[in-house]
């Protein structure tokens, strides 16, 4: 459930977050040609909802309607976000942040513990969003978006516990050394 008021009024009454689908597929591109000036192509995103195992891609849902999307890979542990996007007239309700909850949920569920993006240093409400899930910068690629040189910002999320720096070594394997 989203609801953000304008005006008094709730903008969505609820939103639904379901697996994509074939059937989406205009939808989603019209969210990502909107969203992004460089989109991931028709061809790549339909194969990340139709035919790729090592992929997961959820949209949002409102009066019958889509009104974002989010995809991810999650390959030996790590899960890397590729793209989410909420239409501009439906942001700052919590959709994103639903989305990305799913992307989580999911791709801890599929046995990642790790999660990576890369977001362009200039997008402050995603960078801010994903700071509220924990997320940290790790790394900047100057020049990295071909189209304008912006810099790209790698962000992580390590869930692995961390290991004591002596874990492994066993009292007895000391003792044998002695
Ligand atoms: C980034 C994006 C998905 C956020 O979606 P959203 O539905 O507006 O986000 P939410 O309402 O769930 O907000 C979640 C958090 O994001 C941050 N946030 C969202 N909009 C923000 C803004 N305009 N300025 C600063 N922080 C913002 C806040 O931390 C917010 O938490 P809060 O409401 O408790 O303050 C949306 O702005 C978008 O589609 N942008 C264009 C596509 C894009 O850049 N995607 C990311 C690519 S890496």
């Amino acid at each position: 459930m989203a609801e953000a008021a304008a005006n008094g009024e709730p903008r969505m009454k609820w939103v639904r977050i379901r697996a994509a689908s074939r059937g989406d597929m205009d939808a989603v591109m019209d969210i990502e040609e909107t969203c992004f000036s460089l989109p991931w192509s028709r061809n790549d995103i339909e194969r990340d909802i139709a035919d790729n195992i090592l992929s997961a891609y959820f949209v949002a849902e409102t009066a019958g309607a889509v009104c974002g999307c989010a995809g991810m890979w999650v390959v030996l542990g790590e899960c890397h976000i590729m793209t989410i996007a909420v239409t501009p007239e439906h942001r700052q309700a919590g959709v994103g942040a639903m989305l990305l909850m799913k992307l989580l949920d999911e791709a801890r569920l599929r046995g990642a513990s790790r999660y990576l993006l890369e977001v362009r240093a200039s997008n402050a409400p995603a960078i801010g969003m994903y700071e509220k899930f924990g997320f940290k910068t790790i790394d900047v690629r100057r020049a990295y978006y071909e189209n304008n040189k912006e810099d790209a910002v790698i962000m992580e999320r390590n869930d692995r516990p961390v290991q004591p720096v002596d874990e492994g070594i066993r009292a007895d394997s000391l003792d044998e050394k002695r």
